[in-house]
């Protein structure tokens, strides 16, 4: 197994990439997340407890160890602290391990109500956003006049900043009895948090660079999807930041010699949650049973998600784009229980058949999904732990999918817990 990994979620999102992180951080030194932000909540089932994680990298619940937070990241300070107090509260600390880029935008009240205006002014055509003002601050980002963590210790360029956020963002701000409207507490409330952020501000591509010369292993925790990639995914149904492969680099000021294996996220049927095309749906009883069975309720937001069959052409696409080296297949005993399982391995489109995703991803909202009818294993595969184990229907399903990817399968897992996991090949 390559040393330095990635976690990319292959889907959209909700993967499972959280119970995969915390579980490979264990061997890993430093954990590092490098894009999207508090949109994420990344599930952690270790015994009975339970973390659901937005901005910290999942590896913070293994005591000592690292965890970075990188420029490409949209950090919501207030999130950011209720996190940091909850893990406190549960006895996980995070003095000298937790670090975080000065040059990471800020998410601030005023972007969350803009989002939700945004979102309002969609109507019909909304994309099912988070709400967690992810769009509107990595607008201001890319259109350069963001507020930056390393703000915070600057009070009269904040102040100023702030000022000019009230010029551009007269429309959503003037008038508003909304209380994240108002700059005046945000400047406030956020000078307050100068104490907290001053001692985990550090140059954390510097920091990764001298653990990688040290020969420390760095795991790096992707967030949402490869299909909700702001370029690559099912635009305008996405998030707004690079979710693939690229983003890590960019978002930490790494050097890709710096990873050695990625490693793909792949639920074992598929869920998205918010608006935009998804071949593979199921609005029946079976898409009812995969979220009651799966538990399909947003980790951040509690909508319930969209459920449908595992769908390889859009597997092929992100193993593809992310260079995926092996897959982690998760929620394996949420298909126990039915009589066959459809795997899509094409689309009709205008009555052409495809086996890659077409050139505008729009058009997935008129493919018509072509299918190939697995047995069902009709057993329960709950917390196994050994592949030998899995019903021999179970382990067809699992290698019909790696032989179609061409990539090894590195981990099945068949629980929502840690343990619940078996390890191929580690
Ligand atoms: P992430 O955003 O990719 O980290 O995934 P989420 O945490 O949003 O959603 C995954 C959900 O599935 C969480 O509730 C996990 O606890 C749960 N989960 C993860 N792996 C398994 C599994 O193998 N089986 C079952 N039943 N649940 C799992
Ligand atoms: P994790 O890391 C699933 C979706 C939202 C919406 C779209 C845009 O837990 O896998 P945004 O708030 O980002 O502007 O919303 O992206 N979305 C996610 N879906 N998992 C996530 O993160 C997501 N983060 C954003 O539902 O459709
Ligand atoms: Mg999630």
């Amino acid at each position: 197994m390559g040393k330095n990994k990635i976690i990319i979620g292959c889907q959209w999102g909700d993967e499972g990439k959280g119970k995969i992180v915390d579980l490979l951080a264990e061997k890993a030194d430093i954990t590092a997340r490098f894009q999207g932000g508090a949109n994420a909540g990344h599930t952690i089932c270790v015994d009975d407890k339970k973390y659901i994680l937005h901005l910290i990298p999942s590896g913070i619940i293994h005591p000592g160890k690292v965890c970075v937070i990188g420029n490409g990241v949209v950090l919501d300070p207030f999130a950011f602290k209720e996190e940091l107090d909850f893990l406190v509260s549960q006895g996980i600390g995070y003095d000298n391990r937790l670090w975080v880029s000065p040059a990471a935008n800020l998410v601030l009240p005023y972007h969350k109500l803009i989002d939700a205006v945004e979102e309002k002014n969609r109507g019909t055509e909304g994309l099912g956003t988070t709400k967690r003002g992810i769009g509107p601050a990595y607008v201001d980002k890319v259109a350069r006049h963001g507020i930056r963590v390393a703000d915070i210790f600057a009070p009269d360029r904040l102040k100023k900043r702030l000022e000019h956020q009230r010029k551009l963002k007269d429309k959503y701000l003037t008038g508003s009895d909304d209380e994240r409207a108002d700059l005046e507490r945000t400047y406030k409330e956020l000078l307050k948090l100068a104490d907290l952020f001053k001692p985990l501000v550090v140059d954390i591509s510097l920091l990764l660079a001298k653990a990688f010369k040290e020969g420390k292993s760095i795991l790096f925790e992707g967030a949402q999807g490869s299909l909700l990639d702001v370029d690559l995914g099912t635009y305008p149904f996405a998030t707004s930041s690079n979710t693939t492969i690229g983003g890590a680099l960019t978002g930490l000021g790494v050097s890709h010699k710096m990873i050695d294996e990625v490693i793909g996220v792949v639920k074992a049927y598929t869920t998205r949650v918010g608006a935009g095309p998804f071949p593979t749906e199921l609005v029946d009883e079976i898409g009812e049973q995969l979220r009651l069975h799966g538990d399909e309720y947003g980790a951040s937001t509690g909508r319930p998600r969209r459920c449908g069959w595992l769908d390889l052409v859009v597997l092929r696409n992100s193993v593809r784009i992310n260079g995926v080296d092996s897959i982690a297949i998760t929620k394996l005993d949420v298909l126990d229980q039915l009589d066959e399982i459809k795997v899509c391995t094409g689309y009709q489109l205008n009555g052409n058949e495809m086996t890659e995703v077409p050139l505008d991803l729009a058009e997935l909202g008129h493919v018509k999904p072509i299918y190939t009818t697995l047995k069902g294993w009709k057993s329960d595969t709950t917390g196994t732990t050994d592949f030998s184990q899995l019903p021999k229907d179970a382990q067809d399903y699992l290698n019909f999918i790696a032989d179609d990817l061409g990539v090894k399968i590195r981990l099945v897992s068949t629980g929502a817990k840690r343990n619940e996991t078996i390890l191929i090949s580690v």
